[in-house]
């Protein structure tokens, strides 16, 4: 069976910056877009041009900055936005627009105060329109989450008819469970006339934790493309995380699926991200949270130490971490504290370490973690005998040991 392409949307720059308290200006903006390109993405959201001249700015600067990607406009089903994103993309050696209305009942009846059968019309004019400006034209079925099947079979349905090239099944609201996800884009690609014309795309929310789920549950029922942001932001709860769903792919190769991310620049991406928005990363967060790859409790570094994959599933360095971590807590072993002592140039032999781990013990207790000072320091206290070696390696020359 033939492994197939998952396109990668990425919409960190306008789902992502759309959260209170993350503003990018347009230099910021530029230098992620480029590091984006660079990471392999397939589509960068670059904003929403008719929101404020700032982004209109930013669109139009990412698109004269970046090459290989798709870049893409967000725009309501209104002609006004939609013109506007058509300029601010002018420049863009790939253009897309990305526009689309609410489709649920909630939208249909208390946003638009309108029937199913105008959305339909206002869907299909919306996509004629975009296709004036450019020929790769985004619908998104806001709230498509919520809405009934049936019907947004039939709004799929007009807008491929007008020339949509990709449609993107929002769960807005992060309203749904990944069987029910699953299962609606199933039915999209069952139901739906000229559907294989058409990439479909998953954009989910994450209001329940479940964001990366249906992605998956999506991707696994047909969609070709998922929409992601680095870290997972955007709003409320944020979007899919980019190097969530890009680790599942890689990491289950019997899905037989594929990405075109480079997964060795995802640390340094997340650090980008973070630091221009920022947008801490919460420590315990899947692949680029700073506890991912570091170990704390005895029974896990001994296993580490021995073996990294025996607590380990990911290799660190498949996305561009270069080892795992030993934190040293009240909670480490001998084994532990052996490994670190070691990186520092020192080997204890079995009576020096339980003399130096007893004491290790007692400052550990006071604190969160101990640094190497404090190793150094522990020694210090313990008086032990040195006997100072060289050892000769290809990578360190003359390297002075330390056994104690
Ligand atoms: O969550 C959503 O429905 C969106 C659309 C505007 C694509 O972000
Ligand atoms: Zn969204």
């Amino acid at each position: 069976m033939e492994n197939k392409r998952i396109q990668i949307f990425d919409t960190t720059l306008r789902d992502g910056e759309q959260v209170p308290g993350c503003k990018l200006n347009t230099k910021e903006k530029i230098r992620i877009a480029k590091k984006l390109e660079d990471l392999g993405v397939d589509v960068i959201e670059a904003g929403f041009p008719t929101s404020s001249p700032g982004d209109y700015q930013s669109v139009q600067k990412i698109c004269k900055s970046v090459s290989k990607t798709v870049v893409c406009a967000l725009s309501r089903a209104v002609e006004k936005d939609i013109e506007i994103a058509g300029e601010a993309l002018k420049y863009a050696k790939k253009p897309r627009i990305h526009t689309g209305i609410g489709t649920s009942y909630f939208h249909i009846v208390y946003k638009f105060k309108s029937t199913p059968d105008k959305i339909i019309e206002r869907s299909i004019n919306a996509v004629k329109y975009a296709k004036k400006f450019v020929e790769d034209v985004e619908f998104y079925a806001e709230d498509a989450g919520r809405t009934e099947n049936d019907f947004l079979a039939k709004v799929c349905e007009n807008v491929i008819k007008y020339g949509a090239t990709v449609i993107n099944i929002p769960d807005t609201t992060g309203y749904c469970l990944p069987e029910e996800y699953g299962e609606k884009i199933r039915f999209l690609k069952e139901n739906v006339k000229g559907i294989h014309k058409i990439t479909l795309s998953t954009h989910c929310h994450n209001d329940l934790g479940l964001a990366t789920a249906n992605s998956l549950s999506g991707i696994m029922n047909g969609a070709q493309q998922v929409e992601c942001t680095i870290n997972g932001i955007g709003e409320r709860a944020g979007n899919t995380s980019l190097e969530e769903i890009v680790m599942i792919i890689k990491q289950n190769s019997h899905l037989n699926l594929f990405t075109n991310i480079n997964t060795k620049l995802i640390s340094s991406t997340s650090h980008l991200v973070s630091e221009c928005t920022g947008m801490k990363v919460q420590a315990n967060k899947a692949i680029v949270g700073v506890n991912a790859f570091s170990h704390s409790s005895g029974i896990h570094q001994d296993g580490v130490i021995k073996r990294r994959e025996t607590y380990e599933s990911i290799n660190p360095e498949d996305v561009g971490i270069n080892h795992s971590s030993i934190i040293l807590t009240a909670r480490s072993g001998r084994a532990a504290l052996s490994y670190r002592y070691k990186k520092l140039g020192f080997v204890l032999r079995k009576s020096s370490l339980d003399l130096v781990y007893s004491i290790f013990l007692k400052y550990a207790d006071e604190k969160k973690e101990i640094t190497d000072t404090e190793l150094k320091k522990i020694l210090k206290i313990a008086n032990l005998n040195t006997k100072i070696l060289h050892a000769n390696n290809s990578t360190n020359t003359n390297r002075r040991i330390n056994v104690v």
